[in-house]
Order: C-alpha cells, then sequence, then structure tokens
C-alpha cells in the first residue's frame, strides 16, 4: 500500500482528481461523509485527508509515504523530505505588505507581523534589514492597520484581503504552489511506485 496525504480541502480534491486521471482511483472518497481514510486496494493506496499544513509532518515521520504540500510550509519549516514535483496548483506568492502610504526609515527596526517567521526572517536576513517578529495565527492584514507593526509578510492569491484592508504588496518574496513530497527511505522500498506517479502527475502538469 502507498499511503498519500492530501490536504484537506478543494486544493486536495483537484490533487485527488490528478491521482484519478493517473489511475490511482478510490470511488469510496467521493461518498459524503467524515472519514478521513480511503483505500482501493486493488491499486494498492491509502489516501487519507489531512490538514494542509501537516501533511509535510506526516511524510516527514513515514505515516505517508507521499503527500501534496504548500511551498510555503516547505520554506517556513524545512521537513526533510524529497520534493519531486511541483504541481502548478495553489498557486501564489508569499509578500511584503503594508499600508499604501508606508515608506520604510531603514533607521529603526521594522516590525514584521506574520504566521511565517522563518520565512520572514531568512528573507530579511538575505537583505541586511534588522527586525522584530510578531508571531500571529491569522488576520495578519490588522497588524498594520491597528499599529502592532509596520508590515506584514503573507501570502497573497487574488489580492483582494490586502485590498479590502487597505494595504498594498511591497516586495514579493517567493512564488509558491503545491508540492509533491516523499518521505526519504519509503522512497527507496516504493520508489518504482512513486516514480510512475511522478511521471503521470508530470504529464498532466505539462498538459495544462
Ligand atoms: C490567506 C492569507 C490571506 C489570504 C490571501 O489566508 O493569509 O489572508 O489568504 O488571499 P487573497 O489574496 O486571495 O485575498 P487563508 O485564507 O489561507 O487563511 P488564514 O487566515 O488562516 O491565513
Amino acid at each position: 500500500m502507498l499511503n498519500i496525504a492530501l490536504p484537506k480541502g478543494r486544493l486536495g480534491e483537484k490533487v485527488y482528481a490528478m491521482f484519478e486521471a493517473a489511475g490511482y482511483e478510490c470511488p469510496s472518497i467521493k461518498e459524503n461523509n467524515r472519514k478521513l481514510i480511503f483505500e482501493n486496494v486493488e491499486k494498492q493506496v491509502r489516501y487519507f485527508w489531512v490538514k494542509p499544513s501537516d501533511v509535510a509532518i506526516y511524510v516527514e515521520r513515514g505515516a505517508a509515504d507521499i503527500g501534496i504540500a504548500g511551498k510555503d510550509i516547505l520554506l517556513e519549516y524545512k521537513p526533510n523530505v524529497y520534493e519531486l514535483l511541483d504541481l502548478r496548483l495553489g498557486i501564489c506568492r508569499m509578500a511584503v505588505a503594508a499600508p499604501a502610504d508606508f515608506h520604510d526609515d531603514g533607521e529603526r527596526t521594522l516590525r514584521v507581523a506574520t504566521k511565517f517567521t522563518n520565512i520572514a526572517a531568512d528573507y530579511y536576513a538575505g537583505i541586511g534589514r534588522e527586525i522584530d517578529i510578531i508571531k500571529l495565527n491569522g488576520s495578519i492584514e490588522l497588524a498594520p492597520i491597528l499599529g502592532l507593526s509596520d508590515v506584514i509578510v503573507d501570502i497573497v492569491e487574488t489580492g483582494t484581503t490586502l485590498k479590502e484592508n487597505n494595504l498594498s504588496v511591497f516586495e514579493t518574496i517567493v512564488p509558491i504552489s503545491a508540492r509533491l513530497i516523499a518521505n526519504k527511505s519509503e522512497f527507496k522500498f516504493k520508489g518504482s511506485q512513486i516514480e510512475e506517479i511522478v511521471r503521470s502527475l508530470g504529464k498532466q502538469v505539462e498538459g495544462k
């Protein structure tokens, strides 16, 4: 059995459709219930729905052989996994945003609110800017509006959330998309099955 961690939600449904098209269908997954594990013994696959930010943990520790994780999570937590394929789904970017009238006074420590403290720290270390990181867990856009921070580092997809809160992008840090990842030791044992999946999903990505 190949254990596959799918990110719960709309992205996961698109990813499952790609696995299905690749010949790894598991019809019971479409039943409308709250079950989290589904398997197709004939195809030797077992899928489970995981909170998107937890996929890399399941894969790193071998509870899943492969999974689909956002590049944001891979950059933030640097799990010890193989990154095999860019699925070109869930496309967005990690960006620095602030109120439109913000001017960076290089003399002062920059206050940065974010959920992605490592990505923010790496980015500002790279440009040699001293910062004070304020770790938040959600609604990051509130921080500069209420004076809690000068800027935010967050995911921007359509830009609607920023716009509706009168914030603008100042810098794009890195483009983000969903990646197929694999557990390093399981890749040795189940390499041929995993490679076959990578080839088939890769063809679908190229055909898009
Ligand atoms: C993300 C991000 C922004 C929003 C950006 O939040 O933190 O708030 O999406 O999307 P947009 O550019 O299309 O408006 P998400 O919905 O993932 O939830 P979160 O509040 O838990 O971070």
